[in-house]
């Protein structure tokens, strides 16, 4: 028989867990069972796996015991309060925040150019920023071919990358702006609809 893992989604309700649950059920993951973890705000809702409806459950050190993998995509403070309890319980954590980017003993690996670093990991595997990913797929072949000196790059962010509140403030406001509403602005500091804002993060 084939190998199958137990599995937990941290952040699951959001933009990157939504796609997660997606992507697994896709590819066909080899699932066991898988729990989803969010915030307390989601306590008790309830998303489909496989046609299995699963309720969100509130993150706790216990709630990740006994899970071979916790796919963590719920920012960096989660991370740094979570992922080191998953790890020591026994869990490989992939965390997609910022939490252990820098960190020296956490692998930072790009399955396209350094795959081979994951199997280095101490229990925490970290992923690189969505905008470096994507630009990596086209700067990785440039520098095996030529060897890259130097990148002076400007990105410019989707809404999406601010999140699933974000996401539905875009649409909101496009409807809303389409009737002649008035639109107004929670997510962002200004309405997003047909609009750029040249901030992203905190200043
Ligand atoms: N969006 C992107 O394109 C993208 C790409 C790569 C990496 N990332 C990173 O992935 C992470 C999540 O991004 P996102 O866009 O998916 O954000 P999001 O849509 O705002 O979702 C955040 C998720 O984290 C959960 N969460 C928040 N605080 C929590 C807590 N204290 N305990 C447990 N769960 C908590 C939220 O639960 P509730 O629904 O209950 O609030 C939600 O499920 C961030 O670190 C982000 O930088 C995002």
């Amino acid at each position: 028989m084939s190998k199958t893992y137990h599995l937990a989604i941290v952040g699951a309700t959001g933009a990157v867990g939504t796609e997660l649950i997606r992507l697994l059920e896709q590819r066909g993951f080899p699932v066991d069972s898988l729990k989803l973890f969010a915030s307390a705000r989601s306590n008790g809702k309830i998303l489909t796996f496989r046609g299995t409806q699963i309720p969100v459950e509130v993150l706790t050190e216990e709630g990740l015991a006994g899970v071979d993998f916790a796919l963590f995509s719920a920012g960096a403070s989660t991370a740094r309060s979570f992922a080191s309890a998953a790890a020591k319980g026994g869990a490989t954590v992939i965390d997609n925040s910022s939490a252990f980017r820098m960190e020296s003993d956490v692998p930072l690996v790009v399955p396209e150019i350094n795959p081979q670093d994951a199997a280095k990991h101490r229990g925490i595997i970290a992923n690189p920023n969505c905008t470096a990913l994507i630009a990596l797929m086209a700067l990785y072949p440039l520098h095996k071919a030529f060897r890259v000196k130097r990148v002076i790059a400007a990105s410019y962010q989707a809404v999406s990358g601010a999140g699933a509140r974000a996401i539905a403030e875009l649409d909101a406001q496009s409807r809303a702006h389409a009737s002649g509403e008035e639109v107004k602005p929670e997510v962002f500091p200004h309405p997003i609809a047909f609009n750029v804002v040249p901030q992203v993060g905190n200043f």
